[in-house]
């Protein structure tokens, strides 16, 4: 199965779990695949639904997938700023980099974000309080060759077509507004920042959350995926088991990439929680014999 990796990268980016999820699916796409943890947009981009519900409390994420949808960013745009911005990296290095950063923070303009995304740390999405984007420089002056320019061009004209022939909407809103409004012909899959995982201004995830995540899921009148994640080679998530537990579960290991410490890029069993009964079980859920408890306070980023 061709995955097609969306412009934009983020923690917990779901590119190699996408033929998984897929499989998973039961629907017939009659109503609106609806998203209401965008991220990337890697699960919803692949799908290819005719109608589409992609919803952040990033605002800057949806912005970057609004002006695609409008023209106001094209494919043709992104080459001539990523070559532009990308030689003077070359040429200043870290400096130019923080130069970008520091004009993304007053600006915001999602062209500065798309830089920033893929000149970072490991290309995370962080903000702090103030709501400043805060990843530091990933180290490579020499980030945008000309190949990797390309890669970045066309992942903007994937997305770029297919918003021209799809019926999509892209909104920033909680997540607790974007499920009041499911109907029945729905599906609705869920990828929540990871309890005690994934943490940042936007994605401050905690156990309230989940908790409302979950009681909002019950009463979810269509069919619905969640991603979470069973255990990491350290811990349990005791979670799984407690909230999710009425539910089909469905585990995989999984490596991850993208993390500061080298600790988050060990594997992780990851998990699909589903409201029906998936054909496709790859493994299914064996319980734990004994539960960590997560502590929510923890910064874990994969
Ligand atoms: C794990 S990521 C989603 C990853 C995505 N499925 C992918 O493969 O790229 C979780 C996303 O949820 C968003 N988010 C966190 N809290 C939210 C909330 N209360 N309402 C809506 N979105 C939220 C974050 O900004 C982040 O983009």
């Amino acid at each position: 199965m061709k995955i097609h990796i969306p412009p934009l990268k983020c923690q917990g980016i779901k590119s190699k779990l996408v033929p998984w999820i897929k499989n998973c699916v039961e629907w017939d796409g009659k109503g609106l695949w609806i998203e209401p943890f965008l991220g990337s947009g890697v699960v919803g981009f692949n799908m290819q639904p005719k109608a589409a519900l992609f919803c952040d409390n990033n605002p800057h994420i949806i912005n970057f997938y609004n002006e695609i949808k409008t023209g106001a960013i094209t494919a043709e745009l992104v080459r001539n700023f990523l070559e532009t911005e990308g030689h003077q990296l070359t040429k200043q290095g870290q400096d130019y980099y923080y130069q970008v950063r520091e004009r993304f923070n007053r600006d915001k303009a999602p062209l500065d974000f798309l830089f920033l995304n893929r000149a970072c740390f490991n290309g995370v999405i962080r903000f702090n309080r103030r709501g400043e984007f805060n990843v530091p420089f990933g180290h490579k002056p020499e980030r945008f060759a000309k190949a990797y320019i390309t890669k970045i061009v066309n992942q903007v004209a994937y997305v770029a077509k297919l918003t021209k022939v799809s019926d999509w909407t892209f909104l920033c809103q909680d997540y607790r507004r974007t499920l009041a409004n499911v109907s029945q012909s729905d599906f609705v899959y869920c990828d929540p920042p990871y309890l005690g995982r994934h943490v940042d201004y936007f994605n401050s995830w905690e156990e309230k959350e989940e908790e409302q995540l979950c009681a909002l899921l019950k009463k979810c009148p269509s069919k619905f995926i969640l991603s979470t994640w069973q255990n990491t080679s350290h811990r349990e998530n005791a979670y799984l088991h407690s909230w999710w537990s009425t539910f089909q579960i469905l585990t995989k290991e999984h490596f991850y990439h993208v993390g500061a410490k080298e600790i988050n890029r060990s594997s992780v069993q990851e998990a699909l929680v589903l409201n029906f009964q998936g054909n496709v079980p790859e493994t299914t859920l064996e319980k734990p014999k004994q539960f960590v408890l997560l502590e929510s306070s923890e910064n874990y980023n994969f």
